[in-house]
């Protein structure tokens, strides 16, 4: 056994419990660590796979027979011979990828995430591969460098039926992302930390517990504040773990998954934002959002009735915060059945909806997957279950035949199976038809890890491999089957072994084809709990059952910039928390961050208190009706990122650290954040707190309420700035130019006001920026090129609005024809003395002196503010 730093060294054990000679059984090394998180039980340098003859150059890359090392087997089932196959995709994309030539194996379906068919090697890669022989390894660094981007010398390659390990080393100790889980910071923590990934539906209480989501993707920041990062595209339960490695080397990732491929997709990057870029190119990019979904959104769980939300809607609408988007969760159905709703005590639903839509607002419902099979209240038969059972829509038990029954709110319950085309079709028509009946906006898919209250099946799972295989990640619950599906169930893409973590995506795939067969024209907006690469494309998702509580509104921020790492931009947690009841402080100082989430609701359990801003006291009122007029002024902003994500598959919400990689102290910068590249959001995130401390990049930045330069030495600095109960610091950075629009109270009359633009200069007087506009809804609008799209930047003395794409018809057609910027305002603008003269005019007109009534110059500050420019 080698002799080696025990940081080194990678866990033979894995499940735990390990003693000399289980350890020495399966031919590992056993020296009992001295200090905590080392395994004492570790492999040896003999372990893993060799190369059988040489490794072969293909068009697309390389390929090698590897044959297993004689070895005592792990947990059986082992593999003899294997197949590497290396892919030089593109420039900045390598595909490894480890399976059995023999015998196909699962692997993540094509209808689930399509991925590119091998092709020529890339010319000249920003990466080079070589390969170890005995026992097998393979490395990858970037070829400008030098930098490792994955070395699996470190931990040797095991690959048995349900058990596929590999190690790798990092490049730094500056690790993002895997998901979905509480991680308190963004960067992880490298000592000796093991993170499960597999969906559950366990509430968000920060244990470690592997959450809704299941997303092996990690961005590596490089020591030169280059950026690479690597997906295991593979849907099987697993676990990663971190450790640090020694000293003077490098951290260590080890993946240990229980069925499946190792299937690794590397991108080269090299800034954090093109890793981004490069793995929405891959997975999918994401989907854009109704500028609707943009606004403000009220939920509750149980609202008791319909004068009960009526009261709730108006009593909000009272206080003049902009407000967009009602729900109904469970409550609204009759006896918790999808597709029902109930006319007792939501008699008049279908009216208030209609009242919402008077007023310009919308009505997003909740569905949950499982469907009962129990009868309506009426003794008539529960259709969506019947016609279910006629089209075969259910998961079936392990026999293939048998539908296999649950329990979830409305009692026993089968579980759709959305990976069959029949389901989708069946899921479509309810959602057609419920929408004669309710006339909702969207759809909120709930529960879809999928959760039971039950561990299996009504029957209990069969002693098995797939309900108890060998290795047992540490994934939440004693059992794989804990509070989900017995794990040999049937399901059209797989076992539900295999395909147990793409319920949600596939769920998330059917609503989006439901939801084009509802509104054929609109985009809509789905949320899901639950997610895969790639569901970014179809839906948003919110963090789930989060709690009134500091460190969770905390724990919110690193949680945005992971979800726009994964691709699902469209982001935010339950405001003022799901679970408990927040103080007045709490919920106020989270209304403020709330408003710039990029999914902005809050939401609220059914066993506490009412928590919409409306119950608040007036302070607190208007301190809200503030920051959301200030999201709702920077819409567009926010609606051009969100083109941006869609098209090129940018971050909406990003860290500091995206925009400035080469600046280490923003490695770790994790409780504020940037929307798009130049707008930083500085929340409070503790009680009785009235100030702030705040890193500012070496750049200008503008305060942006009053477009004042933050004061003193403030570049590259940590600074304290002032944050009253009733003020969220923002501050826009030099050389940046915002549009932005005229509040109102909904989307609907916000989007009729005038525009408007705000110009922050950088050291050399310059600043740039663009506006995206369309109708706002439309489903193909970008594939029709029915919008307008505008480069604008500035000088000292210029301001100029380049219209590069012009909607269909025309600007002066339809809604179109209203639009007009209103004012502009112009920050770190240093100008003579005297007052200045400005001349402005349609972009193909010619230009005219602005009325002095409609200039202000404050020079002291440098801030230039034109207004009623509509007029013009
Ligand atoms: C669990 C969800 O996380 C929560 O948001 C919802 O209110 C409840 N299910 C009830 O539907």
């Amino acid at each position: 056994c080698p002799a080696m730093d025990e940081r080194e060294r990678v866990d033979c054990h894995p499940e735990g419990k390990a003693a000399r000679d289980r350890c020495e059984a399966r031919g590992c090394c056993w020296s009992p660590a001295a200090t905590q998180g080392p395994p004492s039980c570790f492999y040896p340098t003999n372990h893993g796979y060799e190369v059988d003859g040489a490794v072969v150059k293909t068009a697309s890359g390389y390929r090698a027979r590897l044959r297993r090392l004689k070895t005592p087997t792990m947990y059986g089932g082992d593999v003899e011979t294997v197949e590497l196959l290396v892919e030089m995709q593109e420039e900045h994309r390598l595909h490894v990828k480890i399976l059995d030539p023999a015998e196909a194996r699962y692997e993540v379906p094509e209808a689930a995430l399509r991925v590119p068919r091998p092709g020529q090697a890339a010319d000249s890669p920003m990466y080079d591969v070589t390969f170890t022989h005995r026992p097998f390894s393979f490395k990858v660094t970037r070829r400008s460098t030098g930098a490792t981007i994955f070395d699996t010398s470190v931990g040797k390659l095991t690959f048995g039926d349900q058990f596929l390990s590999v190690s790798t080393r990092l490049a730094s100790s500056n690790l993002y992302g895997l998901g979905e889980h509480v991680h308190r910071r963004y960067r992880h923590d490298l000592n000796w930390k093991t993170w499960p990934i597999f969906a559950s539906g366990a509430n968000p209480f920060g244990n470690y517990e592997n959450l809704y989501g299941h997303h092996p993707f990690y961005m590596c920041l490089e020591d030169d504040g280059k950026a690479n990062g690597v997906m295991l595209l593979n849907s099987n339960a697993m676990d990663v773990t971190l450790q640090p490695g020694a000293p003077d080397s490098a951290p260590i990732v080890t993946y240990r998954v229980i069925g499946g491929v190792l299937d690794f997709y590397m991108f080269l990057g090299p800034s954090p934002e093109n890793v981004v870029q490069q793995y929405t190119e891959l997975i999918g990019r994401p989907v854009m959002p109704a500028y609707w979904g943009l606004g403000f959104q009220l939920c509750r769980w149980n609202y008791t009735n319909t004068a009960g939300l009526r009261e709730v809607i108006e009593r909000n609408r009272a206080t003049g915060i902009p407000y967009d988007v009602q729900y109904g969760d469970i409550d609204y159905m009759e006896d918790r059945k999808d597709f029902t709703y109930d006319a007792d005590l939501y008699q008049g639903l279908p009216d208030l909806v209609q009242d919402l839509h008077d007023h310009g607002q919308k009505y997003i419902i909740i569905l949950d997957p499982a469907i009962t099979n129990q009868d309506r209240r009426d003794g008539s038969p529960y259709q969506p279950y019947e016609d279910g059972l006629r089209d075969g829509v259910f998961v079936k038990a392990a026999d293939g035949e048998t539908n296999l029954i649950g329990e979830v709110w409305p009692g026993t319950t089968l579980f759709p199976d959305y990976t069959n085309p029949s389901t989708t079709e069946w899921w479509s028509e309810y959602c057609q038809r419920f929408h004669n009946v309710i006339p909702y906006d969207g759809l909120w898919i709930d529960m879809n890890e999928p959760k039971s209250f039950m561990n299996g099946s009504n029957n209990g799972c069969e002693s098995n491999r797939w309900n108890y295989p060998p290795f047992k990640p540490a994934i939440v619950g004693r059992i794989m089957y804990d509070l989900t599906l017995c794990m040999d169930a049937r399901q059209t893409w797989g076992k539900h072994y295999d395909v147990h973590s793409l319920y949600g995506h596939s769920m998330a795939i059917a609503t989006r084809s439901a939801m084009s067969r509802v509104f054929p024209t609109k985009r809509g907006v789905i949320i899901t709990r639950s997610s895969f690469p790639s569901t970014g494309s179809y839906a948003g998702h919110w963090l789930g059952s989060n709690k009134a509580a500091w460190e969770d509104m905390e724990w919110s921020i690193p949680a945005l910039f992971e979800l726009n790492l994964f691709g699902i931009p469209y982001i935010g947690a339950d405001i003022c928390g799901f679970l408990w009841e927040p103080t007045e402080e709490l919920c106020q100082r989270w209304m403020q961050l709330g408003a710039f989430y990029p999914f902005s609701r809050n939401h609220n359990h059914r066993e506490y208190k009412d928590q919409d801003p409306a119950v608040f006291s007036q302070s607190m009122i208007d301190s809200t009706r503030d920051v959301m007029m200030t999201r709702y002024t920077l819409l567009p902003y926010l609606y051009t990122l969100f083109y941006h994500a869609h098209v090129a598959g940018t971050t909406v919400v990003r860290p500091l650290l995206h925009e400035f990689p080469t600046d280490s102290n923003t490695w770790d910068v994790d409780r504020q954040f940037l929307w798009g590249s130049g707008l930083l959001i500085s929340p409070v995130l503790t009680p009785n707190t009235t100030t702030v401390s705040a890193y500012f990049p070496d750049t200008p930045w503008y305060d942006y309420y009053t477009g004042q330069e933050v004061e003193g030495e403030y570049r590259g600095q940590t600074v304290t700035l002032d944050a009253p109960m009733n003020k969220i610091n923002v501050h826009v950075r030099g050389g940046t130019i915002l549009p932005t629009q005229q509040p109102a109270n909904t989307t609907v009359y916000s989007r009729k006001n005038p525009m408007g633009l705000l110009v922050a200069m950088d050291d050399s007087s310059a600043a740039s920026g663009t506006l995206f506009w369309d109708d706002g809804e439309a489903v193909d609008s970008i594939e029709r090129k029915d919008y307008l799209f505008v480069n604008l930047s500035a000088s000292s003395t210029e301001l100029t609005c380049d219209v590069v794409a012009l909607p269909l018809g025309g600007p002066t057609a339809g809604h179109w024809a209203a639009l007009r910027y209103g004012t502009v305002s112009v920050y770190g603008l240093a100008l003579g003395t005297g007052t200045p003269t400005v001349r402005a005019g349609r972009v193909d007109g010619p230009l005219q002196t602005v009325a002095a009534s409609r200039v202000q110059y404050d020079r002291d500050n440098q801030v230039l503010l034109l207004t009623d420019l509509q007029a013009m």
